[in-house]
């Protein structure tokens, strides 16, 4: 039995001392060429090898980050548990970021920006946190956590899921005719959906022709679910104020592409949330233990449902 770990060295070294500690039964592996194919049970990794089909016993597939949509899961086999990455460190990051950009669009940032670049003092007209509606695309985990990391703010909040959803203090919507309605109450708009077949491309025109004229995105989700083309023409048109994005495709940008300098756009490099080795590597192990005791992880991804 055996643990292989196909990432960094530096986080590789932190799980490697933890896995010590508290698995010390469980041989732990950073090189796929020192170990014996067959006795790999267990493999965290970013995107899957290649050669994944070779570890012939393997039984989880960790994901490292949050998301699952880089492995391809159609190529990993059916018996294999596919588990993303839930641990306190993410929770905590994706928490200061959202909160970061909702005050910071609540705030108009951008606009004090571009005001500061053209020497212009010159203050705005400032809405009260109680009238600004923040809504979010996805109740999961990572949504969750940032409500309720919001609410002592005094925003109104609300959040849309595909299937019903009750959280205290929360407006939550679900299905197609929710998410109209939800669009139709948000002046901050956030992105916490999975990346699936379903939500590629779902922030475009027709999404943003149904927020109040004005109102702006955080996009913390994944690069493919935003149209860039429609978020420009949006911004154009005042349809929406400003964007904070932080994630895009490809990542990076190309060297000309428009979110670089727009003047309505805070652009970040994917670091909203990053995973953190120490927490990370204890949910790893938590997750061993429940798996050996015949349980089921925390953070298995529903194969049909990609997420
Ligand atoms: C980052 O985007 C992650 O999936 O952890």
């Amino acid at each position: 039995m055996t643990f292989l770990f196909n990432s960094d060295a530096r986080r590789g070294a932190i799980f490697a001392d933890a896995f010590a500690k508290a698995l010390p039964d469980l041989p732990f592996h950073m090189d796929a060429a020192q170990v014996d194919p067959d006795a790999v049970r267990y493999l965290i990794t970013w995107t899957a090898p290649t050669d994944l089909a070779r570890y012939r016993n393997l039984e989880i597939l960790f994901s490292i980050g949050a998301g699952v949509d880089q492995l391809n899961l159609a190529a990993v086999p059916d018996h294999v548990k596919v588990v993303r990455m839930v641990e306190d460190g993410i929770v905590r990051m994706m928490q200061e970021y959202v909160l970061l950009a909702a005050l910071a669009l609540h705030r108009n940032l951008p606009a004090y920006l571009a005001q500061q670049r053209q020497g212009v003092w010159s203050p705005l007209p400032q809405m009260q946190a109680e009238d600004r509606r923040i809504g979010i695309l996805g109740l999961g985990m990572l949504a969750q956590a940032v409500l309720e990391r919001l609410k002592p703010l005094g925003f109104p909040l609300a959040g849309w899921s595909r299937s019903p959803r009750a959280i205290d203090g929360v407006t939550c919507r679900h299905g197609e005719a929710g998410l109209e309605a939800l669009l139709s109450e948000t002046d901050i708009l956030v992105c916490l959906l999975p990346l699936t077949p379903e939500t590629r491309g779902f922030l475009n025109a027709d999404l943003f022709a149904k927020l109040p004229q004005g109102a702006a995105l955080v996009h913390v989700g994944r690069g493919p679910q935003l149209d860039e083309a429609a978020l420009l023409e949006a911004l154009e048109s005042g349809q929406l104020s400003a964007a904070m994005i932080d994630v895009t495709e490809p990542e990076p940008l190309p060297a000309d592409h428009a979110f670089w300098t727009h003047p309505k756009i805070i652009l970040t490099p994917h670091i909203a949330s990053v995973t953190q080795p120490q927490s990370a590597a204890r949910a790893v192990i938590e997750n061993i233990k429940l798996h050996l005791a015949g349980q089921e992880p925390i953070g298995l991804v529903d194969r049909a449902r990609g997420y």
